[in-house]
Parts: C-alpha cells; structure tokens; sequence
C-alpha cells in the first residue's frame, strides 16, 4: 500500500507562497507553453473534488484562429456593454482597466459543465444542483493552483455571452459554459490582484467574511 505523503511545515510554507502569488493574469509573454502541459494541467484540475463524483468537468483547447478571434470580439463587444453600467470616473477607471489577455495568451481552455452526466447518479445534487457547476469550478482553482506552481499563469474570463461562446466552440447541446481561460506565462508577478493595483476594489478583511455563531 502506498504510504501517504507528509506535509511539512516546510511544505505548508510553500503551499501558502502558491496561494499568496497565484494571481488572476491578463498580461501575457506569447512564446509558447512546453508541449503536453496543458493536458498535464487538465490531469492534475480533474483531481478536485466533485458532487457525487459526478466529474461534470468538460475542457475544450482553443487553437483555431478564427475561433479564437471570435471569441475575442465577443469579449470587446460584451466589455463595450459592461461599460456602458458605469458612469463618470468609475466608467474612466473601468475602461482603463486591462479585463482578459484573450489577445495575447498562448493557449485558450473553456471549461464546460456537462449538464447531462449521469456519473455520480445525482448523489449530492438533488437539493442543490447547482452543485454541478461548482464541481467544475472546483477544478478551474486547482487548475489555477497547479498552473502557477509551473510559473505558468492564468486568467479567468467572464465577460463573454456563453451561449455565443458555447457556438464559436461547437459544444454539445447539453454543456454550459463556465469558465473562459488564458494561459501563458506571465509578462509581471504581483502578490496583490490587479483590481487592487489599480484602484478598483480594495482588499476586504477577515471580518467581513467571517460570522461566527
Ligand atoms: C468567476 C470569475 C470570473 C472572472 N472574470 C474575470 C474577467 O472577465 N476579467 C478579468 O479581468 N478577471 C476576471 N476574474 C478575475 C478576478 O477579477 C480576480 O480573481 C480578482 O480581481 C482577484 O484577483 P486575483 O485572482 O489576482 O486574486 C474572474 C474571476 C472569477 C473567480
């Protein structure tokens, strides 16, 4: 029987480096990620856990020009929208923003929920389906995680119409989109998030997340 590995307080102090400086990227080096990692990425992101076991992740590796460039107008079209909610300086401060580095990444991955899997027989997600979904966002973060521990970086791109997406792709009728990723290796390396940097929102403290009963 294998022996499970110890974590060592050496161990945890670089656990907590990866999760200090893993940081949402959007500002990418274009030279290319080493042959296979993207599929290690995926091996080690399937790892997470899941409702049920259910596994309801689905990747999808976005090489193809034109699939790409389409994505993109989408995301400058649904960001020219975004703005639009915002007024005076915090529309001058959003527009300043840098929001995805769609144009830029090496490698694209969507990763969809497949809505229809009947692994895991629905344990779990009875009372709550929308455990579905959260499966897979399970597996984005670990994904996040090891791609960081290889110095690569990631950067999660929401402000995309996800049935639009879900067409440029060609994916099955019962996949929803959840998540829109550029990997690459980053331009800069920052321990606090780029929305911080830059003015946007401010970290919130323990307090505001914790209630304690
Ligand atoms: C569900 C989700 C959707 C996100 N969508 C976007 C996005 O469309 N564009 C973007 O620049 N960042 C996006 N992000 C990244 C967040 O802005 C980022 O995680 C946050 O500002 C904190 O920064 P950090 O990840 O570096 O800690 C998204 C993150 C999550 C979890």
């Amino acid at each position: 029987m294998t022996q499970p590995p110890e974590f060592d307080d050496t161990f945890r102090e670089r656990l907590h480096d990866l999760l200090v400086w893993r940081r949402d990227v959007r500002r990418f080096r274009t030279d290319v990620l080493p042959q296979g990692v993207v599929e290690t990425l995926v091996d080690e992101a399937i790892l997470a856990p899941s409702v049920g076991y259910s596994q309801p992740w689905r990747f999808v590796t976005v090489r193809n020009p034109a699939r790409r460039t389409a994505v993109y107008k989408n995301f400058l079209a649904c960001n020219r929208d975004a703005l639009e909610d915002y007024k005076g300086e915090q529309a001058k401060l959003y527009a300043s923003l840098k929001l995805s580095g769609l144009d830029t990444a090496p490698e694209h991955l969507a990763v969809f929920v497949d809505n229809a899997t009947n692994s895991g027989h629905g344990v779990g997600r009875k009372t709550m389906p929308e455990t579905l979904p959260y499966s897979v966002v399970m597996a984005v973060h670990t994904l996040w995680l090891a791609a960081r521990a290889r110095d690569i970086g990631v950067g999660w791109v929401s402000i995309l119409d996800s049935e639009r997406v879900k067409a440029i792709l060609e994916a099955p009728e019962d996949w929803s989109l959840v998540a829109y990723l550029c990997i690459g290796y980053p331009e800069e390396e920052h321990t606090d998030p780029e929305l911080e940097r830059y003015g946007w929102q401010d970290h919130d403290p323990q307090s505001s997340a914790l209630l304690k009963r």
